[in-house]
């Protein structure tokens, strides 16, 4: 399964990167505003820290303009994938995108039909929006299980991408459920980490040891 990180912060990128769990970047328009830098720097700048691929959402709201920045986002950086939103105007974009092979998908994906739109257009990935799926009052994670077991069956071969991750309860169903992707804050990658008894545990073999001499200067 590969794991991607939904920040812009070079610094967040790079400390994950540390960790090798980072297969790519994911970023959203809320991602980057926050930032305060231009889009086009905030890829670039990603795609020089990783190897995998960097994740740009058009803003535009018809298909002509979406194509028009998808393709303008390919020339910012090499593994550059166009996430466009599940709307008609993104389908269509998607389509005529994806025609011409250039790596794009759907995002904001709140159902298994909008997955299907999506892969029957051969898009690169879907992302269900588990958290805010959640929120509406529906299932996030058996939505994106549903998607993913029709993706199997049906042998497309679109990524299911979980989005919207809020806590590590979430992301180990995932990986239990065998998603392809998921994409999280680099908060939820901490907290893969963190654990009370774990540096509970550390803290206690440090205070057995001492003072004595690290074991190199033995
Ligand atoms: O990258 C998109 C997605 O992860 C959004 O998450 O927390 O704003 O629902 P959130």
């Amino acid at each position: 399964m590969r794991i991607y990180i939904d920040t812009a912060s070079p610094e967040h990128i790079r400390a994950a990167d540390r960790l090798g769990v980072v297969d790519g970047v994911t970023t959203n328009p809320s991602i980057v505003a926050d930032t305060d830098r231009r889009y086009r720097d905030v890829v670039e700048t990603t795609a020089e820290i990783v190897d995998g691929p960097v994740f740009a959402q058009v803003l535009a709201e018809d298909a002509d303009e979406m194509v028009r920045e998808g393709r303008g986002y390919q020339e910012w950086a090499e593994r550059v994938i166009v996430k466009l939103p599940a709307t008609r105007p993104g389908f269509e974009a998607l389509r005529r995108l994806r025609a011409d092979d250039v790596p794009a998908g759907t995002t904001v994906v709140f159902s298994v039909e909008q997955a299907v739109l999506a892969a029957k257009n051969d898009a690169t990935f879907v992302a269900p929006y588990v958290g805010r799926i959640d929120d509406s009052g529906a299932d996030g994670l058996a939505t994106t299980r549903r998607i993913q077991s029709v993706f199997d069956a049906q042998g497309f071969e679109t990524e299911v991408l979980a989005a919207s991750i809020r806590n590590t309860t979430q992301a180990t169903a995932l990986y239990e459920a065998g998603i392809d992707a998921i994409t999280m804050s680099p908060s939820v990658l901490d907290a893969h980490i963190d654990h009370p008894e774990t540096a509970a545990g550390v803290e206690g073999f440090a205070k057995a040891w001492g003072d004595r001499d690290p074991p190199l200067s033995e």
